[in-house]
């Protein structure tokens, strides 16, 4: 009997991380579900597993290196990583933005997918059939004002997902990068605001049905189940409200 494929989780304490996971395991997959926060993973993996599927654990921050590669030699195959560990901090202009801002995105957008990829490369490689996933966002293809340190992350890791594709064609690895535009998750814009619910709250004000973290999941679910000789590249998802990252319709 065939083993079942493994799907590696970045992030999977919460929002898109989370229902990536749910459409995984419920996709067949055994998912191994990673974010910081030890209590939401065991707890989200104990739900997956009582719905009859495959979850594990597995307590781990994208930025600390020498965790990532001991999480790693736990894979010697590995069908799916989805990078999805990330966020934006603040939303200040070019002109005052704070560099501990940028450098923080930077490290959890860019060098966390660099990390974990790099140290998963060799299991996918060795599955004979791999999929890596970026999640990056409408922000790593254009600008928006007040959006600098997030857009130059995003940016990166966009750069990363093409340059990766490049490098390993003719190995058995796709590279799928999914962008979405907004997404109402629990805890991303709270996050970007440093728990001002209200600001938060107001990016989402007078939007007709923002995307949803099962709408990102299901995109997900969909471009990493194509047969393995397709490579969905680029994957742009938008809640139909919003034309553009500047260009969003309001019902106020
Ligand atoms: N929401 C949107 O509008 C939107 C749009 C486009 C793209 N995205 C991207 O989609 C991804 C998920 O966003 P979301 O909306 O689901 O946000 P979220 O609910 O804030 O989730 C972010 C996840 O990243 C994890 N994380 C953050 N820093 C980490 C680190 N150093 N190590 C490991 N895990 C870390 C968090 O877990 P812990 O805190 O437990 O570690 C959490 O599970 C992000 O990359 C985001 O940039 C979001």
């Amino acid at each position: 009997m065939a083993a079942t494929p493994i799907a590696v989780i970045t992030g999977a304490s919460s929002g898109i991380g989370a229902a990536t996971a749910r459409t995984l395991a419920a996709a067949g997959f055994r998912v191994v579900l990673t974010a910081r926060r030890k209590d939401r993973i065991e707890a989200l993996a104990a739900e997956i597993t009582e719905a009859g599927h495959q979850a594990t654990a597995y307590p781990l921050d994208v930025t600390d290196r020498a965790a990532v590669d001991e999480f790693a030699t736990a894979f010697r195959s590995l069908a799916v990583l989805v990078n999805n560990a990330g966020g934006a901090l603040g939303a200040d202009p070019v002109a005052t933005g704070d560099p501990a801002d940028w450098r923080q995105m930077y490290e959890t957008n860019v060098i966390g997918t660099l990390n974990v990829t790099q140290a998963l490369l060799p299991a996918l490689t060795a599955s004979g059939d791999g999929t890596v996933v970026i999640l990056s966002s409408t922000a790593a293809l254009s600008s928006y004002e007040g959006g600098g340190g997030y857009v130059a992350a995003k940016h990166g890791e966009h750069v990363l997902a093409e340059t990766l594709r490049l490098e390993i064609v003719g190995t058995p690895v796709r590279v799928i990068e999914v962008a979405p535009g907004m997404v109402r998750t629990e805890e991303f814009a709270t996050t970007r605001f440093r728990g001002d619910t209200e600001k938060a709250a107001k990016v989402y004000a007078g939007v007709d049905a923002p995307l949803t973290a099962e709408d990102v999941a299901d995109t997900i679910g969909w471009a990493v189940t194509r047969p393995s000789h397709v490579n969905i590249d680029l994957l742009v998802v938008r809640p139909r409200a919003q034309a553009s990252n500047t260009k969003v319709h309001r019902t106020l």
